[in-house]
This record gives structure tokens, C-alpha cells and sequence, in this order.
């Protein structure tokens, strides 16, 4: 069939990963969580002790992981070395120290190309999401989307998928000092050139999977 990559970019708290999850299931395609790979590469680099400001050491970790994760829709899964790290890589200990594999640039060059190679490898028929899909892993995928959402519904969302036993300070903590460190190095605040935004922050699930789709249908 005809190339559809469907690019979708957005801060964390903005519901990007299961919308793009849904919309992947709609449109019969695969699936691919980039931030998934930055968490692995995280908690590999923890586990060996290496000191996340060591710039060369943590390129080398992102080199030298071993990282498989599930590209369907209907199955998460991510493993480091075979070893099933599907839960260990949302931890909270994780998601706060993430921001220093993503900003080591390095790394990034190396999970960029990681990334590039699974697209291709998936047929051309996907949808990406993470915080650099429609500027720098695929700039040139058929559909590009920007996924906002007022910082307020970012909080809330975040503090519901958490279980909402967050305090508002660590919930702060972990979607805006988050948000603040991976901008030092991706733009995903403001839509590039091409870029469709989509604020989802009045949206409920269904109509912001129908406002993707509805992008997907009037772009291809
Ligand atoms: O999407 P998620 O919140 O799981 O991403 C975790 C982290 O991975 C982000 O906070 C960011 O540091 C990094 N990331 C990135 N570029 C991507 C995807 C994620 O820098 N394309």
C-alpha cells in the first residue's frame, strides 16, 4: 500500500500515547512509543550505576542497549536485554531522570536512527509518537500532528493516569520540570512548518482520536 507515517508530537500529560495507540488501532497500523526507548535507556544506565551526567557514558548505554519493544497497538511490551521492563520504565524514579539520556545529544542521534530503521522496518504504514517525530525522525511522514493541552488538563490527565494519589507539587514536578529539561533540546511546544495542532485540552478521548483521524483523512 501507499506510505502512511502518521507523526504525532506533543508535551507529556497531552494524552499523546494512547490517542496515537487508538488512532494506530483505527488505521490498522503499527505503533511506535519513541519515549518507551529514552525510559529504557534511562533505567539501563540506572541499574549500571553510570552517572547520568556523563555525557560520553551515556551515549555509549544508548549505543550498547539492547531494547526490543512491542510495535502493535494491542500489545505494550518493552524488554532490555530480554528482560521485561514493560512497568520498571514508567517508574517515578525513571520519569525523573529521563530529561538527562533525552538532552545527552548522543544519545538522541543514536535512538533518532533507532527509531528511523523501525519506521521503515514497519512498512511505512505506523503511527510515531514522542516529543521530535515531525521536526527530526520524520519530517517528511505523510501526516504531522501537534498534540497540545492547556497545562491544567496536563496535570489533571497525569494525576488521574497515576492513580491520583500525587501530590500537586510532585505532579508539578513531574510534567512541567519534565517539560522544562526536554525543551532544552526539542521543540514541542510550538508547531513547525507543516505541523497541525490539535488542543485537546476541551476534547474527551473519542473526539480527540476523531480530530486525529480527521486530520489523517483530509492530509492523504
Ligand atoms: O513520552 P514519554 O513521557 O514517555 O517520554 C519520556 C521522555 O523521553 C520525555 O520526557 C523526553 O525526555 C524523552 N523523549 C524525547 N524524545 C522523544 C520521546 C521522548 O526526548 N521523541
Amino acid at each position: 500500500g501507499k506510505p502512511l507515517v502518521v507523526a504525532i508530537d506533543g508535551p507529556s500529560g497531552s494524552g499523546k500515547s494512547s490517542i496515537s495507540r487508538e488512532v494506530a488501532r483505527r488505521l490498522h497500523a503499527a505503533y511506535l512509543d519513541t519515549g518507551a526507548m529514552y525510559r529504557a535507556v534511562t533505567l539501563s544506565c540506572m541499574e549500571a550505576g553510570i552517572d547520568l551526567t556523563d555525557s560520553v557514558a551515556v551515549e555509549a548505554a544508548a549505543e550498547t542497549a539492547d531494547i526490543a519493544l512491542s510495535m502493535s497497538p494491542n500489545e505494550e511490551w518493552v524488554r532490555v536485554s530480554g528482560r521485561d521492563v514493560t512497568d520498571a520504565i514508567r517508574e517515578p524514579s525513571v520519569s525523573s531522570s529521563v530529561s538527562a539520556v533525552a538532552t545527552t545529544l548522543g544519545a538522541r542521534a543514536e535512538l533518532v536512527r533507532r527509531q528511523q530503521q523501525l519506521i521503515r522496518d514497519s512498512g511505512l504504514r505506523i503511527v510515531a509518537e514522542g516529543r521530535d517525530i515531525t521536526t527530526v525522525v520524520a519530517p517528511h511522514a505523510e501526516v504531522r500532528i501537534l498534540l497540545t493541552a492547556s497545562e491544567e488538563a496536563r496535570l489533571r490527565r497525569r494525576g488521574i493516569q497515576l492513580g491520583g494519589t500525587q501530590s500537586a507539587a510532585a505532579l508539578k514536578e513531574q510534567v512541567l520540570v519534565r517539560d522544562a529539561k526536554d525543551s532544552t533540546v526539542v521543540d514541542f511546544q510550538q508547531a513547525a512548518d507543516g505541523v497541525t495542532t490539535i488542543d485537546s485540552s476541551d476534547l474527551d478521548f473519542e473526539e480527540t482520536v476523531a480530530a486525529v483521524l480527521d486530520v489523517v483523512f483530509s492530509s492523504t
